[in-house]
């Protein structure tokens, strides 16, 4: 059995409870408030938000990720799969797809898991009454239990062609919803308060803001001791608590390189600090050929800047030490180049400081470049 986890939502015994948060999302999700929840990636929003909403006996979830979404037909699909979740087994599904029947939805039952699935016309999903329709759905579900709405990946709606009209067709359903509690997962900083703090934005002061922040860091270390135990490896305090600062903190980087450092090790065996270039090994054989693929595709500048932020830290990078070492003296050359490498995604900006958005991509570089 694996004792960690990442790159999904977690639960059960995976999951660090975060009491306080927990029960501040909680009270807002009783009292249908509508939240943004912000945070870095890899924080713990998904599950804190899908872990506080199965606090509330009798409460329903209606998770919808929105992530990479590509058009309102693909939205309505999303949202569909959501309630199908959420109701498979009650018989007013079939009433509440009568509410779409102008999208022709087609209900198939799937051959392995066995249940309904719903598909729609995708030609009759591109009109415009769409993303109204089917928001009339949730209304309706909402009003026959009481449901919490996750919208994850939220700022991904952004994407969509007429973003705008989608966002105000959103809200034109919500604000009469006063007793449904929905929350709006971001990642992306500056694109969560285009749609939340823009005058402009349908959405503008719309929900509450509420930001995750770190798991408190004395039960996380504890959480993570019992999980190496449980995954019969032996293990000291100081030690996890070295992880933790190694990768900023961040849950989803710790899990990772917990399940690594348990994968090179055997029952029995005491994990420690010689352990970690094998499971650095370890995370680069699983990682390393997409490295080398965003690599080649920056250009040379980009990689000396990828380069000496690795080996330097991202708070004075225009200063002279930096530009030296980068061997750029252009102190607009490195910032065009951080900005490129943000765009993609590389690195973010937070607190004064650039940083990378994964430590193992950081430590890779200094391996292969530092
Ligand atoms: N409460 C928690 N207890 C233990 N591990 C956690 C917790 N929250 C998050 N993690 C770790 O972080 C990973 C990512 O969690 P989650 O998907 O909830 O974060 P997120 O902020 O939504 O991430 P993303 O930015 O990718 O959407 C999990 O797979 C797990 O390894
Ligand atoms: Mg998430």
């Amino acid at each position: 059995m694996e004792p960690f986890k990442f790159g999904c939502i977690v639960k059960d015994e995976y999951y660090c409870a975060r009491p306080a948060q927990e029960a501040e999302l909680r009270r807002h999700i009783v009292g249908g408030q509508n939240i943004v929840l912000q945070g870095e990636r890899r924080i713990g929003k998904s599950s804190l938000a899908v872990k506080s909403v199965h606090n509330v006996r009798g409460m329903g979830l209606l998770y919808v990720d929105l992530l990479g979404i590509a058009s309102p037909a693909d939205f309505c699909r999303r949202v569909m799969d959501g309630i199908v979740e959420l109701d498979s087994s009650r018989s007013f599904l079939k009433e509440t797809i009568s509410l779409i029947s102008s999208l022709r939805p087609l209900v198939v039952l799937d051959r392995d898991t066995g249940l309904p699935t719903i598909s729609i016309d995708a030609r009759s999903a591109a009109d415009p009454s769409s993303v109204l329709s089917v928001m009339s759905m949730i209304a309706a579900h909402a009003r026959e239990r009481r449901i919490c709405v996750v919208f994850d990946e939220f700022q991904d709606i952004l994407d969509l062609p007429e973003a705008g009209k989608t966002l105000a067709e959103m809200r034109s359903k919500i604000q009469f919803m006063s007793d449904t509690s929905f929350i709006f997962l971001g990642s992306v900083r500056n694109r969560m308060s285009e749609i939340f703090s823009h005058p402009k934005s349908p959405f503008f002061k719309s929900a509450l803001e509420i930001s995750v922040d770190k798991i408190d860091r004395g039960a996380f270390s504890e959480f993570l001791v019992a999980r190496f135990i449980k995954g019969r490896r032996k293990v000291s305090r100081e030690f996890v608590l070295g992880l933790m600062d190694r990768v900023d903190g961040v849950p989803g980087d710790v899990q990772e390189l917990c399940d690594a450092l348990w994968s090179v090790t055997d029952d029995g065996d005491v994990v420690d600090e010689m352990r970690i270039p094998a499971a650095l090994e370890y995370v680069f054989s699983h990682q390393g050929s997409s490295y080398e693929m965003y690599l080649k595709q920056l250009t040379l500048h980009q990689r000396k800047v990828m380069r000496v932020l690795a080996a330097l830290g991202g708070r004075h990078v225009l200063g002279f030490d930096f530009r030296d070492a980068a061997g750029i003296h252009n102190a607009s050359s490195i910032k065009k180049a951080l900005n490129r490498l943000e765009e993609i995604g590389h690195v973010y900006f937070f607190h004064d400081e650039y940083k990378f958005t994964s430590p193992f991509f950081r430590e890779w570089i200094l391996r292969k470049l530092g």
